[in-house]
């Protein structure tokens, strides 16, 4: 297959696993990963932290489809659930590991260019295809593509993702030849695929292909138990990381970890966890180093509908900070929704996002997970 010219890959496009930091330097520390990962032998591990029933199950399941020949896979969760790290996980227990894992963000590259992103082009195929392009999935043959945000495919790629996974063909833009690829297909979603179904946003017939396999990542409330060890997790590779000197959580910082809502999942409760060990003083995370939403939850709920005034004035910033969060927690982390909440453009609200520190936990592109490779059309963004 592939014939013609351009195979190069762009470095931006693929991981393989040794390209992958957050995969390769993942040092998981005590039982819980090794109760769940022993199968796999000693030192191999897959960076997914957790005890609970639900995140071993997940495991399992991992398992279970990297070995068997299934050709997609659905992953289901909120924000910061850990989608991403499932989906490598899935193609690094996988016989396709040396092979390329390709990730696309469905939300972040812009419509007009998906196809061509994915399925490639011929030379003219449209105004300034000057030559022949690989696409994503030709790239990815014999190892893994990761669609992203699947919910936000286009209807008619989503026929043509239909016909990839059950055919595994597919036609470059403005090409007759069919191209035969050998990639597995994981897909991830935060939205419910069946209530867009239901609208009209998402065809039935690709949601049961990739419903055959789906492996739901629980939110972090429903698994509380697991948020002490994520968070002695998270400091002790901040600590192996950068020779940070906190050590620990203390008892009273851990009861309030354990007591918040987490609408960021384990995304949030690493910001929160990093953030604490760099700038506290102790060594320990102490209460008085985490933000206050979380050191008095019920806060939130007691802000007042409508802000009068007084003498004793308000912290604006605070205010604005508290807003944009919530409009990206509203709408699971969706910018172009969370911005119209807002009434404000897309850029203006990343500007804000970045100046009130809510990227590494909200913004799929600018957040630095652990070395993560830039996705395609996130450059400049
Ligand atoms: N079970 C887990 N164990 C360890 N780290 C996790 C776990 N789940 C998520 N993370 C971390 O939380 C952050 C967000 O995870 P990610 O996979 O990007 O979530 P999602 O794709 O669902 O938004 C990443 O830094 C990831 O490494
Ligand atoms: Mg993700």
């Amino acid at each position: 297959m592939r014939p013609g010219p351009d195979w190069t890959i762009p470095s931006f496009h693929i991981a393989r696993p040794k390209d992958i930091p957050a995969l390769r330097d993942h040092p998981v520390d005590g039982d819980s990963y090794a109760e769940t990962v022993q199968d796999h032998g000693p030192g191999v591990c897959y960076g997914v932290v957790g005890r609970d029933p639900r995140i071993v199950e997940v495991i399992s399941l991992v398992h279970k489809v990297a070995a068997s020949n299934a050709t997609a896979v659905l992953l289901e969760g909120e924000t910061g659930t850990g989608k991403d790290l499932v989906a490598r996980a899935v193609h690094l227990a996988s016989a396709r590991k040396g092979k390329p894992f390709v990730e696309i963000d469905c939300a972040a590259i812009p419509e007009n260019l998906l196809e061509s992103e994915l399925m490639g082009h011929e030379q003219g195929a449209f105004t300034g295809a000057t030559s022949r392009k690989t696409g994503l999935f030709e790239l990815a043959d014999g190892g893994t593509v990761f669609l992203n945000e699947i919910s936000e495919l286009r209807l008619d790629l989503q026929v043509k993702l239909l016909r990839l996974v059950e055919t595994r063909t597919f036609k470059r833009v403005g090409g007759v030849e069919e191209m035969q690829v050998d990639a597995r297909i994981v897909a991830a979603t935060n939205r419910d695929l069946k209530v867009a179904v239901g609208q009209g946003c998402f065809r039935e017939d690709l949601y049961y292909r990739l419903n055959v396999i789906t492996i739901h990542l629980p939110p972090l409330r429903e698994r509380r138990k697991d948020i002490p060890l994520l968070a002695d997790h998270f400091v002790s590779r901040l600590t192996s990381q950068i020779g940070n000197r906190v050590r620990g959580v203390s008892d009273k910082a851990c009861g309030l970890l354990c007591r918040y809502s987490w609408p960021g999942n384990v995304r949030e409760l690493r910001s929160v966890v990093e953030r604490a060990a760099v700038l506290g003083k102790s060594d320990r995370i102490l209460a008085r180093d985490l933000p206050a939403e979380i050191r008095d939850p019920d806060a939130a709920s007691r802000a007042p509908a409508v802000l009068r005034l007084t003498e004793d004035g308000i912290d604006l910033e605070g205010l604005k900070r508290g807003l944009v969060r919530q409009s990206l927690e509203l709408t699971g982390g969706n910018q172009v929704k969370a911005a119209k909440l807002l009434g404000i453009g897309r850029m203006s609200l990343r500007r804000k996002m970045k100046k009130y520190g809510l990227c590494q936990m909200f913004s799929p592109q600018l957040r630095k997970d652990a070395g993560n490779p830039a996705r395609p059309g996130s450059q400049g963004r």
